[in-house]
């Protein structure tokens, strides 16, 4: 008995798929067919995948050429697969030339000729419609969001708006994007969607006139200053049909969204307390960190992750919030900030600073044990559960790729495109109390 395995994502079944599990078919007795998991393909940054884990194995069983199909779900699985399954041959396509012949060591390795002409990927473009994105400002991480929109299928970002018109240009010529604007109406009506990630004072504004001209808007963090914007962005949102996200990267990364699953699985008991910081020292005073006037500071600045893994972890319900800052008093502006939750049965401190150092990490603590997260935790590409008993600590790793903000971007296209009905990552509520505690935080400063 001969047994053959090959892997693949097998996305909108096509005949490039076929014709590949009919030859590998061929090359033995057995096949067995490892289709990618959503959360392997998410961390090794596939993100357009279509299909759910469940049809794409349907797509398999139903070509009638799989004997065992099972989930392929992290990187170095093939080898421990091939000798559990005593394995002879492990098959795979042409574009994979020589990336598996570390596995000639465990069975043959035969690479099957591609066939030309078909793809997931075309066959992804052809279905979706592209959304047309607009970039809202020209500062530091607009170029960012460029380059990684280029990582997710279904956007093409084509305008640019920027208040002076010449750095709207530069940027456009720099990243080949084909408008530059400094007129922000008549940016809005050649795109379906806008990134905003302009000075924080401004994005209500910025975000509201998109919405009401029916365009869905992704915005960086913070959404707004006050509960009251915040939610009058949802609701516009819904009334004119469009999507609303906060660009809060770490609520769609991988990662982190592994972390809140063992967390609400129980595997630590009861969340007793939750630690998150977030600090930089930043020395040039020129920046936005510290000018008061477009809402500068630590807490509007960094806060927004640590209260992110707060919410997420405790709820939009505290019993008492307090704050110790300290401000510069020469810019006005708060310099390190720790935000005190207390809820019921738990508490919660978030730290930041813009002239302050310290671990930015994430504790966890629990009834039962313990989640560490190392700095940079908002990347969350490692974490640690731990407890009493150290031989039942584990390490969970999951990639975080690059800037990370492809999580984000993926999310926002799924959502248009009504893949995604779910707002689980980031909820408005979740939104709308983050904007609350941003505003108490500046009213009391
Ligand atoms: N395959 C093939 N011919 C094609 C497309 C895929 O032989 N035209 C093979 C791949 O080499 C792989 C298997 O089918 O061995 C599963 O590939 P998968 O990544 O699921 O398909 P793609 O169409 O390449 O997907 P994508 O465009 O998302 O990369």
């Amino acid at each position: 008995m001969k047994t053959v395995i090959t892997y693949g994502t097998f996305d909108l079944y096509h005949t490039g798929h076929q014709r590949l599990l009919e030859r590998a078919r061929k090359l033995g007795d057995k096949l067995i067919v490892g289709v990618t998991s959503d959360l392997y393909d998410q961390s090794r940054g596939k993100l357009n995948v279509q299909q759910s884990l469940e049809e794409r194995i349907e797509n398999v069983r139903r070509s009638g050429l799989a004997d065992v199909i099972i989930v392929e779900n992290e990187e170095g699985q093939k080898i421990e697969d091939i000798q559990r399954y005593d394995v002879d041959v492990f098959a795979i396509g042409s574009d994979w030339i020589g990336k598996f012949d570390y596995i000639k060591e465990y069975c043959d390795v035969v690479y099957l000729e591609r066939t030309k002409g078909v793809s997931s990927t075309d066959i992804r473009k052809k279905l979706l419609p592209i959304i047309r994105v607009g970039i809202v400002g020209c500062g530091r991480i607009t170029g960012r969001f460029v380059n990684e929109s280029k990582f997710v299928s279904g956007l093409d970002v084509i305008a640019v708006y920027g208040r002076d018109k010449k750095k709207a240009s530069e940027f456009a010529t720099k990243y080949e994007i084909s408008g530059a604007y400094s007129d922000y109406g008549h940016m809005l009506s050649t795109v379906d969607a806008v990134y905003i990630a302009v000075s924080h004072h401004v994005h209500y504004e910025f975000a509201k006139k998109a919405l009401l001209q029916g365009k869905h808007v992704l915005c960086e963090k913070p959404l707004t200053l006050t509960q009251e914007q915040a939610t009058e962005l949802y609701q516009l949102a819904t009334e004119h049909g469009c999507v609303l996200m906060e660009a809060i990267k770490t609520a769609y990364a991988p990662g982190f969204c592994q972390l809140l699953g063992i967390v609400k699985g129980g595997v630590i008991g009861n969340v007793l307390a939750v630690d998150a910081a977030f600090t930089k020292i930043i020395t040039d005073k020129t920046l936005r960190e510290y000018d008061a006037a477009q809402a500068g500071g630590a807490l509007t600045e960094l806060g927004t992750y640590p209260l992110l893994a707060i919410t997420k972890l405790l709820g939009t319900q505290p019993l008492n919030v307090s704050f110790f800052s300290i401000k510069n008093e020469e810019y006005q502006v708060d310099t390190f900030t720790r935000a005190h939750f207390t809820y019921k049965g738990a508490n919660a401190i978030a730290t930041v600073g813009i002239e302050a150092k310290r671990e930015g990490d994430l504790c966890i603590t629990g009834s039962k044990g313990y989640i560490y997260v190392p700095a940079p935790w908002w990347k969350t590409e490692y974490f640690e559960v731990r407890f009493e008993n150290s031989e039942r600590n584990r390490k969970y790793f999951t990639k975080f790729e690059e800037d990370g903000l492809r999580y984000e971007i993926a999310a926002f296209i799924k959502r248009i495109n009504g893949n995604e009905p779910s707002q689980h990552h980031l909820s408005p509520e979740e939104s709308i109390f983050i904007a609350g505690i941003i505003e108490q935080f500046r009213n009391q400063a």
